[in-house]
C-alpha cells in the first residue's frame, strides 16, 4: 500500500494545530504508519529540503525547520500521496482552497503549516530520512 510522509512544521507545532491535523487524515481514513514530535538537525533540514539548494528562500527554510519541534508522520492509503497533497492545499496558503489544511490555518508560503512528499520517489526518500524501519508500524486496519 501506498505511502506518504507529511509533516507538521514548526508553525503547526506552536498553534496547536497536530490534533486537527492528525484527525483530518483520520477521519479521511487513512491508516498511521509511524509518528513522532521531533527537532529537526541542521543536516537532516539540508538534506530534506535538497532540491531547493539553489533557491534564494533556501537558507529561511532550514532555519524555518530547525527552529523549533516538528511532527513527523507516515501515512498510509489508496493514493495517499496525492490525496493527502489535495487536503493540504497549494503550498502558498493565499491560493490555498477553503477546507484544506494551508486554506485553513496558513497564511504565509514560508510558515504553511505542514509539508507532504509530492511523488512516489520523494515519499521513499523522505520516510527513510525521518523514520527508521524499526519505528514504522504494520498493522491490520479493517475500516
Ligand atoms: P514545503 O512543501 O515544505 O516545500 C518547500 C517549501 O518551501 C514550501 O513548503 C514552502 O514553505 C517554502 N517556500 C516556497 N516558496 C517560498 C518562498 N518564496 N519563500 C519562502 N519559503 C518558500
Amino acid at each position: 500500500m501506498e505511502k506518504t510522509f507529511l509533516m507538521v512544521k514548526p508553525d503547526g507545532v506552536q498553534r496547536n494545530l497536530i490534533g486537527e491535523i492528525m484527525s483530518r487524515f483520520e477521519r479521511k481514513g487513512f491508516k498511521l504508519a509511524g509518528a513522532k514530535l521531533m527537532p529537526v538537525p541542521q543536516g537532516l533540514a539540508e538534506e530534506h529540503y535538497g532540491e531547493h539548494k539553489e533557491k534564494p528562500f533556501f537558507g529561511e527554510l532550514v532555519e524555518f525547520i530547525t527552529s523549533g519541534p516538528v511532527f513527523a508522520m507516515v501515512w498510509e492509503g489508496e493514493d495517499v500521496i496525492a490525496a493527502a497533497r489535495q487536503m493540504m492545499g497549494a503550498t502558498k496558503p493565499s491560493e490555498a482552497a477553503p477546507g484544506t489544511i494551508r486554506g485553513d490555518f496558513g497564511m504565509i508560503v514560508g510558515k504553511n503549516v505542514i509539508h507532504g512528499s509530492d511523488s512516489k520517489e520523494s515519499a521513499d526518500r523522505e520516510i527513510s530520512l525521518f523514520f527508521n524501519d524499526g519505528e514504522l508500524v504494520d498493522y491490520q486496519k479493517d475500516s
